[in-house]
């Protein structure tokens, strides 16, 4: 069993769920909350190379299966390295992606079947659920043009175009609409600080009080 609390954040690229998790994390922390922020794919080191592969701009040829399995393969690593242990002490995960990322990108983005990427999932995780899921949902072009202003720095995963983000963004709705206990659909044209607030008061409300 454990006593700690799962919390993800899932979106788009550019949705702006890195910026809330942290400003969470360090609200948590302010309220003497022991906290852990981790992101995926990496957050150990054997997933942060994973990640490298994942990302390098040279990997054009990687295949759709080698991807959702090194995606797997991180986070098989960073569940039984760093999440459970955290759990079993009673600190708060929050975790930058997890499996709805892997239904949402390779699922609905890519076109695996979304049986497939779920029992991935479920192998890499094991019976590893969140206890609360954050979408921070937005258009796709408001989305794209923030990470057109992030500096320079494309990666594999960023060039794929309108079309697909559009397919993860409707799938991450699909699976809020189906999951309505665990996800929190939030509006991620809003100022950073509305957000924040949002979050806040879903974090007071729940299961973290
Ligand atoms: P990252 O630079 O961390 O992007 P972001 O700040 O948007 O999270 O890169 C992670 C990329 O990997 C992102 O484009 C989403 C993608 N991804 C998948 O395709 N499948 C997955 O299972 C995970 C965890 C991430």
């Amino acid at each position: 069993m454990t006593s700690g609390r799962l919390i993800t954040f899932e979106g788009i690229d550019g949705s702006g769920k890195t910026t809330q998790a942290l400003r969470i994390q360090s609200d948590l922390e302010r309220a003497g909350r022991q906290v852990l922020y981790l992101r995926e794919p990496g957050g150990t080191r054997i997933g942060e190379r994973i990640r490298a592969i994942l990302l390098d701009r040279d990997h054009v040829d990687m295949s759709l299966e080698s991807e959702i399995l090194l995606f797997a393969a991180a986070r098989a690593q960073i569940v039984r390295e760093l999440v459970l242990p955290a759990l079993q002490e009673g600190t708060i995960v929050l975790l930058d992606r997890f499996t709805d990322s892997t239904v949402a990108y390779q699922g609905y983005g890519r076109g695996i079947p979304l049986d497939t990427a779920k029992a991935l999932n479920r192998f890499a995780a094991g019976s590893l659920e969140p206890d609360l899921t954050f979408l921070i949902d937005l258009p796709v072009d408001v989305a794209l043009s923030r990470t057109g202003r992030r500096t320079g720095q494309v990666d594999r995963l960023d060039v794929e175009d309108t079309a697909f983000h559009e397919r993860v963004r409707q799938g991450y709705l699909r699976m809020a609409e189906e999951n309505p206990r665990r996800f929190r659909v939030l509006d991620g044209e809003k100022d950073e600080d509305s957000l924040a607030l949002d979050i806040q008061t879903i974090l007071k409300e729940g299961i973290v009080t």
